[in-house]
């Protein structure tokens, strides 16, 4: 077997969450191209349809599916589904999140200081980003128990490792004033989430892993570019395409002995 083979992900079948988010897109064309079948899931289908186009050139191997991640029964409708159309289920990308951002794509106003953060958005955040991948990964896994393999990949973020400097987005807007607090607080229980499945599963063939990808640019606001940027050892945010070789690298047999890891593709973020 060649190291490119070890890439491989021909006669393999893939679930993204989010798959039609700014980064959800991104991995499933990477697994795609790669040999996958992916399904690109999303919480509406008009998402979903924007997303498609951009993704025309693997769409052979692109199955649009609707899914809430805080909803069971869309979950399992949507795993159901998978495993009988396919037989199996070798990959879950859990990129499904609440992420404010800022960018024309994403323009909610998260402008709440801390003293004053509501109540329902902590728990809206709480619910998408860390009870999504725990239902999501529950129910796939049990798939993956049968086939006796499989690959979670949980999306953390350089906020579930180091604390938001605010400073980065002052002056940048009415968009975000405040990176809010339960993005910092998923994100770093998505760690202790990944190590806890990782060792659930000890001695199998499945393994769990994050990924945490830094800021990726996105006809970003110039002032927030340049604040961003300059706590980054490289200098610059990243391209969307750029989280896709680590992506991949967890998913396929590349990474088989790697289970319980955060790999970090931050530019240096948390480096320095
Ligand atoms: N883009 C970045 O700069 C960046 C940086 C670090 C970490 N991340 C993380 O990477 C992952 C992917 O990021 P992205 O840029 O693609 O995010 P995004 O905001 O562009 O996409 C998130 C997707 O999740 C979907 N979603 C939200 N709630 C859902 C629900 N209940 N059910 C199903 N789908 C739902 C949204 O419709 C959206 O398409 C996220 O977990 C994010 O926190 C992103």
């Amino acid at each position: 077997m060649t190291i490119y083979d070890k890439f491989s992900m021909a006669g393999k079948t893939a679930l993204v969450t989010g798959g039609a988010g700014l980064l959800g897109k991104e991995f499933c064309r990477t697994l795609a191209e790669a040999g996958a079948i992916v399904y690109l899931a999303d919480f509406k289908m008009e998402i979903i349809e924007k997303a498609l186009p951009l993704l025309k050139e693997v769409s052979a191997s692109i199955r649009p599916v609707v899914i809430n991640v805080i909803d069971p029964e869309s979950i399992q409708q949507v795993v159901d589904q998978i495993v009988s159309e396919t037989g199996r289920l070798d990959v879950v990308v859990n990129s499904a999140a609440l992420d404010p951002k800022v960018d024309p794509e994403h323009p909610q106003v998260m402008n709440n200081a801390f003293e004053d953060y509501p109540l329902n958005f902590w728990q809206d955040g709480l619910s998408v980003n860390l009870t999504g991948p725990f239902l999501v990964s529950q129910a796939a896994v049990k798939q993956m128990v049968k086939q006796g393999s499989g690959s979670i990949i949980n999306l953390c973020s350089t906020y579930g490792l180091v604390g938001p400097d605010q400073r980065i987005y002052e002056g940048v807007g009415k968009q975000l004033t405040y990176k809010p607090v339960f993005y910092s607080v998923t994100k770093a229980g998505i760690l202790g989430f990944t190590r806890y499945l990782a060792a659930y599963y000890a001695n199998t063939k499945i393994r769990v892993n994050a990924l945490t990808p830094g800021g990726v640019e996105n006809n970003n606001d110039e002032q927030f570019v340049k604040n961003y940027s300059s706590h980054a050892i490289l200098g610059r945010m990243a391209h969307r395409d750029e989280m896709s070789g680590a992506m991949l690298f967890l998913a396929s047999d590349a990474s088989s002995y790697m289970t319980g890891s955060n790999l970090v593709v931050d530019g240096g973020w948390t480096a320095w």
